[in-house]
């Protein structure tokens, strides 16, 4: 097993690799641009990627026994899904150059397991109404793990006041006011937000009569690092009166559910600012935070990379850092799902190519633009290929039948296309590693005299449908 800091570096060596670093920097629509070169990098899996597949690798008809899928299964190949009962044996396998088969375990090898961590179970009382599954699973873990926080303390220092960051609907408050009493602030800057959650209260108080032990303010506001310990601040010191004359700091726990970007190290540099200031200063401490984040590609650059300077993550890197390629096959509907989207990448790419090669491109550099206008389609459009570029055409109000044969197929590209995007799905949940690893490092820096351990924990069920499931934990020690 390998210690976290020697994976961080790891990690880090592996994503700094030529190969490895050109399948981030490069997107598969710049591979369908004629004057594309492929970097010498990539002569490994290049040539083999564009050949057709010459072997059958399941009789089962819902693979195309395509290259890609090969791929996936090969990646998958140690937990592949129940419903799976065909798949390829190691004999195929081989079919695959053995130095992308290298890379691939090491991708695997390296990325963090993602497999749900366990902890005591905490009967609920109530039900998660009016919640999604994958809503209900994440509200009622984390009340559950909440719980088990609040158990390491002894009933007089055990927090009972505890802010909700990013609370949207309020759900995960709710919930921690019914079930574990706790006092709470739900703070959230979306007026569409605030309203949903106030009418989902007003919901939840008339069909349910139980006296509740604690009790829950919502406020909106933008937070950052600054406004955070302002309201905590205020919240507390209108709830506990004369607070300030306590000998010991209010302990409040911070708690945030898939907090968008940059708003969990916004989250976590209050902590570190509170957690560092004596207790005969403050008339309130953060006891423990619980962030799970979400949404890395909207983390502010300065916020990509905490504890390196050896390595720069671009927004391809924090794309496909959200990607999980363990869960396309966890049913059929799934699988059917994952082969769609990569329809989309591919044929989108192709299209793209298709406008490089024509002149209206060359002569009219608006039209470039153009492609991205294209945007949403609906899936029916992707049944048939020549149906996919008509529609795009009409969309994006350009003819392009004159400039080239749009019947013509290159179905090397494709399969080039298709093992591209795969391979760079593969190596995304390294990047999403490298993201967790260096914040945990940067916190334990940051903390380091404060008395608080942390950690990462796998929080949800990622067959859920809650992609991103590791919390970072900070609590006393
Ligand atoms: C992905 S949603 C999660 C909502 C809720 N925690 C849940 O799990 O249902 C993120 C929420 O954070 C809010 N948010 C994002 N950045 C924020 C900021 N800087 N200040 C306040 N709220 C923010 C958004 O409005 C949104 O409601």
């Amino acid at each position: 097993m390998l210690l976290m800091a020697d994976r961080l570096d790891q990690v880090t060596s592996f994503l700094r690799r030529p190969d490895v670093n050109l399948c981030f920097q490069i997107h598969p629509n710049q591979l369908t641009i004629p004057t594309f070169n492929p970097p010498a990098e990539w002569n490994y899996w290049w040539q083999w990627s564009g050949e057709p597949m010459n072997a059958s690798f399941t009789s089962n008809v819902l693979w195309s026994q395509s290259k890609w899928q090969l791929l996936w299964f090969y990646y998958v190949r140690d937990s592949t899904p129940d419903w799976i009962r065909e798949h390829p044996d190691e004999d195929t396998f081989k079919l695959i150059p053995i130095q992308l088969r290298k890379l691939i375990d090491e991708a695997r090898t390296l990325q963090l397991s993602r497999a749900v961590d366990t902890f005591g179970r905490q009967s609920t009382r109530r039900k998660f109404t009016g919640m999604s599954p994958k809503k209900a699973h994440e509200v009622e873990r984390m009340t559950q793990y909440v719980s088990n926080v609040l158990a390491e303390d002894s009933p007089e220092s055990r927090p009972q006041h505890a802010a909700d960051i990013g609370a949207g609907q309020a759900y995960l408050s709710r919930s921690l006011r019914d079930e574990l009493g706790l006092h709470v602030l739900a703070l959230d800057f979306s007026q569409v937000q605030s309203h949903g959650a106030a009418r989902r209260e007003q919901a939840s108080k008339s069909s349910d009569n139980e006296t509740q032990a604690g009790s829950l303010d919502y406020e909106m506001i933008a937070v950052d690092s600054n406004s955070l310990i302002s309201a905590t601040e205020h919240w507390i010191q209108r709830r506990v009166h004369g607070c300030c004359l306590n000998p010991c700091p209010t302990p409040i726990l911070w708690v945030a559910l898939h907090a968008c970007g940059s708003l969990t190290l916004d989250i976590l540099r209050a902590f570190i600012l509170r957690r560092r200031q004596n207790d005969q200063d403050v008339c309130w401490r953060p006891s423990a935070a619980v962030i799970v984040g979400c949404c890395y590609n909207m983390v502010r650059s300065e916020d990509r990379v905490l504890t390196r300077d050896d390595i720069v993550l671009s927004p391809n890197h924090l794309q496909l850092a959200a990607q999980t390629p363990d869960q396309w096959g966890t049913s059929p509907l799934k699988f059917d799902e994952t082969v769609l989207a990569i329809r989309k990448i591919v044929w989108r790419a192709l299209l793209e190519g298709i406008m490089a090669r024509s002149e209206v491109t060359q002569t009219d550099p608006a039209a470039k633009l153009e492609i991205r206008r294209l945007g949403r389609l609906n899936n029916d459009a992707y049944t048939d290929r020549d149906q996919f570029i008509r529609r795009a055409q009409t969309r994006m109000g350009v003819d392009l039948s004159s400039q080239c044969s749009l019947s013509e197929r290159d179905e090397n590209l494709e399969r080039r296309l298709e093992v591209f995007h795969v391979l760079r799905c593969i190596l995304g949940p390294v990047a999403e590693t490298f993201i967790l690893l260096d914040r945990e490092r940067w916190l334990n820096e940051q903390l380091e005299g404060t008395n608080t351990n942390v950690q990462l924990v796998n929080l949800f069920d990622q067959n859920s449908g809650s992609a991103r499931n590791v919390a970072i934990v900070a609590m006393t020690s």
